[in-house]
């Protein structure tokens, strides 16, 4: 944020990175990577962002997933694979082949991190079981997640090490099965109690325009889902479920949507979809609010709440530029402190974004003032949200009526249903300290 406070700046990119950077230190973060992102032209430089990471005292788990270049292979050797369900029937006479290729792609990754001083790891830190019979369906060596050597991973990452978990897991008898990856990133994430779980697409940005969207989801003024908890998560894949079979974008979608949830429901408190391709996706969707992918999370993200003495220079930050223009009156930090109980901040992940207050004015009435968002997070509804926590407020304290006074907002005002009312309808003291020179106009919704 700058002095005019648009946080859109490079300084204001700084604050946020430092902020977040202190606060991942020593956290555990699994990357789940698509195959067609390993086989990428930007994956070096993907893996040097890694390599930032584990500098900067992150503990980082790859998952690399390994399909396509398993469907490669396969079909050199003319080893045609079934599917029952979705998932890949791996035969006995593919199973070497299947190996073959998950451990070239871990390769891949051991080579990258190389480049970068970083010391990687393969191994056989998941056990597992096969998958058996399902619907009268032999699943071979196709298996599953029986348990992760949670131990094993901790001491490689004490060591400031990185381990590659290819999609094989064997049996207590040393049996080997190929496991999806999707599941091994997930048991993984969940028995190292991950910060976060980050699924790495080709490509594949959560929009609005490949899925049907309830109105309340926040996206970007470019249509990008910005993040949802896993009540609304669940509501899209409801509300997308019909066209699935014929749409394949919305297919992806919905997988991505079914992967994260599944992470959500198994402890991971944060689950992060972005786009491999796009150059420093992964710094963007750590370091910044904004991101550039979309976040599942399960704890408490962003809310509304009173202030605290420390939000006072954040609010008169994101006031000062709304100032300058002349669309609010200027307040200093001691007119805020002394009404400290009337505001309310808008906060996303510890940060405050927007502001607003709720001023009695006797009479049954209210004034609704200070209210201001950040520019950089404009059009996401947070005035909105916070202009109707105010009315409830005012309706749970008894008042029959909020006001506003403005000069510019009078449109935004009306579509939240407010009508322009005459000064002589507001109580007495507020209306002999109307400022004429201003001669704002006054706004009023009845509760
Ligand atoms: C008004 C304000 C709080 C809205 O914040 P916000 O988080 O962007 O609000 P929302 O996301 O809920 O609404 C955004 C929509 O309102 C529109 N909008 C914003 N300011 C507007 C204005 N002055 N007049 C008409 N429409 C406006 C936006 O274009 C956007 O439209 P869209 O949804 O079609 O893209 C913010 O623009 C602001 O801080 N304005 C300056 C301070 C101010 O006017 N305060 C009111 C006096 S107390």
């Amino acid at each position: 944020m700058n002095i005019n406070g648009n946080s859109d700046t490079h300084i204001g990119v700084i604050r946020e990175a430092f902020g977040y950077q202190s606060r991942f230190t020593g956290s555990t973060m699994v990357f789940k990577i698509d195959f067609p992102v390993t086989d990428g032209r930007g994956f070096p430089y993907m893996m040097k962002d890694v390599a930032l990471l584990t500098a900067n005292g992150i503990r980082v788990v790859i998952v690399p997933g390994c399909k396509e270049r398993i469907d490669s292979v396969l079909l050199k050797y003319n080893i045609v694979s079934s599917y029952s369900g979705g998932d890949r029937i791996t035969a006995g006479n593919a199973m070497p082949f299947v190996e073959m290729a998950a451990f070239h792609v871990a390769t891949r990754y051991m080579t990258a991190l190389s480049a970068s001083r970083v010391d990687a790891v393969t191994g056989n830190f998941v056990r597992a079981r096969g998958r058996g019979v399902v619907d009268g369906v032999d699943m071979e060596h196709t298996g599953t997640v029986d348990k992760i050597f949670v131990r094993a991973l901790g001491r490689i990452l004490d060591l400031g090490m990185v381990p590659i978990l290819p999609c094989i897991g064997w049996s207590p008898a040393g049996k080997p099965y190929n496991v999806p990856s999707d599941e091994i990133a997930v048991a993984v994430a969940s028995s190292l109690n991950a910060a976060k779980l980050f699924i790495v697409t080709a490509g594949d940005n959560m929009k609005d325009s490949g899925l049907t969207l309830p109105n309340h989801t926040r996206v970007t003024p470019d249509g990008r889902i910005i993040r949802l908890n896993p009540h609304e998560t669940k509501e899209i894949l409801l509300l997308n479920q019909n066209g699935e079979e014929t749409d394949g974008g919305k297919k992806k979608c919905a997988d991505m949507l079914r992967f994260a949830l599944s992470a959500s429901e198994s402890g991971v408190e944060r689950v992060h979809i972005i786009d491999g391709l796009e150059e420093g996706s992964i710094l963007n969707e750590l370091f910044t609010n904004l991101g550039s992918g979309t976040m599942l999370y399960a704890d408490e993200y962003e809310s509304i709440r009173g202030i605290r003495n420390s939000d006072i220079p954040d609010i008169l930050h994101i006031m000062e530029p709304l100032v300058r223009q002349d669309i609010l009156i200027r307040r200093g930090a001691e007119d805020v402190q002394k009404r400290k109980d009337d505001y309310v901040v808008y906060v996303i992940d510890g940060s405050v974004h927007a502001c607003g207050a709720l001023h009695d004015l006797g009479d049954g009435q209210a004034e609704l003032a200070a209210l201001a968002a950040d520019k950089a997070y404009s059009s996401m509804n947070i005035g909105r949200r916070i202009v109707y926590y105010l009315i409830d407020k005012a309706r749970n304290l008894g008042m029959r009526r909020v006001l506003v006074f403005t000069t510019k907002t009078q449109d935004w005002f009306e579509l939240l249903g407010f009508r322009e009312v005459e000064i002589e309808s507001v109580p007495p003291p507020r209306r002999e300290s109307y400022n004429y020179k201003r001669m704002s106009k006054i706004f009023a919704l009845d509760l």
